[in-house]
């Protein structure tokens, strides 16, 4: 089915009430509720993909020796259908992600999902649960999630590729990242757990990384951070990246640095956008090394005046302070002002730049924005 895919599609009989289904989309909150429907794409060694379905949102049935119980064979995306003025919903840059989740594939010697597939099922799904794309209120930032998921399905215990997988997308509305505006995250540096090593997974978006990453969410939690920090595993001195986001420091001439993905670092499509636009905007941004001393050196002398973290999720975030045990540094010092155009200039206005586009509020000048319905 890879040079134009065919979805059979099985309505389901029992949609939500049209009353329920309203009042989610009325404060969604965010990966709480689902739609009526999912995608599914099944893949054998012997037959490739074949099957794809639409079919109603259910819980799967999985052999309790099935691969992904114990091995972890299982990759994901995270995307976001956006409802424009006009009533048409789109996405953005979705081969970026057909294509990072063939890279998470061959890293965890699963099939690749061939783009069309990709793309195909995401456009299915949109379209029959269309009515849960919630409606873009002036300046809203509601959406509904996507998240396309493989997983090993074989039974058998031995350790060795599944023979057998499946692709899913189910979709989730969701309501603003920030419900009360965008407040800048404090972060907790992770000084006891590392998320990637040198040779591992740190590109993939594999389960097994964000299992990983749990526990020292959890000590952040517990310092009153809402993120983590990792530092690279060899040296613990490199900036990586937080949890689920990408990190950026953006300097007093205006110039804006981020770490280079190269392997430890998940390639965040947010990520990549941002440094086309931050080009276009007229600053000089480098995909570099950077240190944890020279961000906190930096944020103490205000040689860096702005943080943010990026991601499909919460789009951009500014970062308000890095703490660990003994010290904080808060981004913009004490008297920081509260007011985030203020206080983050070039951070707030980027974050407009890209949400203009994805709510198709400004031109899409680089055609990354594809109709869905
Ligand atoms: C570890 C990690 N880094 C970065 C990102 C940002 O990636 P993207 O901009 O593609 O959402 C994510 C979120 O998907 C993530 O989980």
């Amino acid at each position: 089915m890879a040079d134009r895919p065919e979805f059979v599609v099985a309505p389901t009989e029992s949609p939500a009430p049209e009353a329920d289904r309203l009042k989610v989309l009325e404060d969604p909150g965010f990966g709480v509720h689902f739609t009526d429907h999912m995608a599914v794409v099944d893949h054998t060694t012997a037959d490739g993909w074949h099957n794809g379905r639409v079919v109603q949102y259910a819980p799967i049935a999985l052999d309790p020796a099935a691969c992904v119980l114990h091995y972890a064979q299982e990759i994901f995306e995270g995307m976001k259908a956006y409802r424009h003025a006009d009533g048409s919903i789109w996405t953005f840059r979705p081969e970026k992600n057909a294509a990072r989740l063939q890279r998470s594939a061959r890293r965890l010697a699963m099939p690749e999902v061939p783009e069309e597939i990709f793309l195909e099922a995401i456009r299915q799904l949109a379209q029959i649960d269309q009515a849960w794309v919630p409606e873009a209120a002036e300046g809203s930032e509601t959406s509904l999630y996507l998240r396309p998921f493989q997983i090993g399905t074989e039974a058998f215990l031995g350790v060795r590729p599944s023979q057998a997988s499946q692709f899913y997308v189910i979709a989730s509305p969701s309501g603003p990242y920030f419900p009360s505006g965008v407040k800048p995250v404090d972060i907790w540096v992770s000084r006891n757990y590392h998320r990637a090593g040198f040779g591992g997974t740190g590109f993939a978006k594999c389960g097994g990384n964000y299992a990983a990453s749990l526990a020292a969410q959890v000590e952040a939690g517990e310092h009153g951070c809402a993120q983590v920090l990792f530092l690279d595993d060899r040296e613990e001195k490199w900036v990586e990246e937080l949890g689920g986001m990408n990190l950026f420091f953006v300097f007093s001439d205006g110039s804006i640095v981020t770490p280079p993905t190269s392997g430890t670092i998940l390639e965040g499509v947010t990520r990549m956008s941002l440094v086309e636009l931050g080009r276009d905007a007229g600053h000089e941004v480098t995909e570099r090394p950077i240190s944890l001393d020279e961000v906190t050196t930096g944020i103490a002398d205000g040689t860096i005046t702005e943080v943010f973290a990026c991601g499909t999720a919460a789009v951009i975030t500014p970062v308000g302070s890095f703490r660990t045990e003994e010290d904080t540094w808060t981004v913009g010092g004490e008297g920081r002002s509260e007011d985030l155009d203020e206080s983050y200039p070039v951070t707030m206005t980027l974050r407009r730049t890209l949400t203009d586009i994805q709510y198709g509020r400004a031109e899409d000048t680089k055609g990354w924005m594809h109709r869905l319905v």
